[in-house]
């Protein structure tokens, strides 16, 4: 069973892979899970609201470019101190720096608040259509603190400056295995590839009888 992811981002398309690995067992062999580029307009804004909205968008545009099911994703970190910033703008604030240069931009931003405002989250929003008419979203976060320079480099965005709780290094440190069974993303597609197993297992058999 073919469905499709609207990203334009490798690393989340394997990270997505990895947890419906973990989800499904073995009924994940039935998933072929492909990226799907698409530009699709976002809504704009820093509120944890947008996360919510931009992730029905994406997986709504998907499902009607293809007509099979499709997911979407929105995703960000939320430095309640600073304002809920930078939020539903994760991925466009200071996108003329590299990563390196934007996470070491924030870590100064964050040096200079007390250890106690250093907590931050990440949220993921994830949207599946199944049809015209159905669709369900389901949200996953990861609290943790910032890391006062950036560490690690198995991660991607901003893996380096964030340290979960419970843990000491960061996400880039601690890397995707330990990654995929706490994060926000993980949290947020378990629930998802929960929801679908039903129609997986159900398609699985129906394929099976007809013998393809
Ligand atoms: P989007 O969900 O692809 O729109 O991601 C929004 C922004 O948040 C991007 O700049 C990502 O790099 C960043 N982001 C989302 N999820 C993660 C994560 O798991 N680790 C680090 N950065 C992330």
């Amino acid at each position: 069973m073919r469905i499709y992811l609207v990203t334009g981002n490798r690393h989340k398309l394997e990270e997505v892979k990895e947890i419906a690995k973990i989800t499904l067992g073995k009924l994940a062999e039935k998933l072929e899970i492909e990226a799907l580029n698409l530009e699709v307009e976002e809504k704009p804004g820093h509120s944890i609201e947008v996360f919510f909205l931009n992730s029905y968008l994406k997986a709504k545009a998907g499902f009607e470019k293809t007509g099979s099911i499709t997911l979407g994703d929105d995703s960000g970190l939320v430095i309640p101190a600073l304002e809920n910033f930078p939020g539903g703008l994760s991925s466009r604030i200071l996108k003329e720096l590299s990563w390196e240069k934007r996470n070491e931009a924030i870590s100064a931003m964050v040096a200079k608040l007390p250890q106690h405002l250093r907590k931050a989250f990440f949220h993921c929003s994830a949207t599946v259509f199944i049809s015209k008419s159905e669709f369900a979203t389901f949200s996953g976060r990861l609290y943790g603190i910032l890391s006062p320079q950036p560490k690690g480099d198995k991660g991607f965005g901003y893996d380096p400056i964030f340290i979960p709780e419970g843990y000491e290094e960061t996400l880039a440190q601690l890397g995707p295995e330990v990654k995929n069974a706490i994060s926000h993303r993980s949290r947020a597609f378990q629930s998802l590839f929960e929801y679908l197993k039903p129609l997986i297992e159900c398609e699985s058999r129906e394929i099976s009888q007809r013998g393809d």
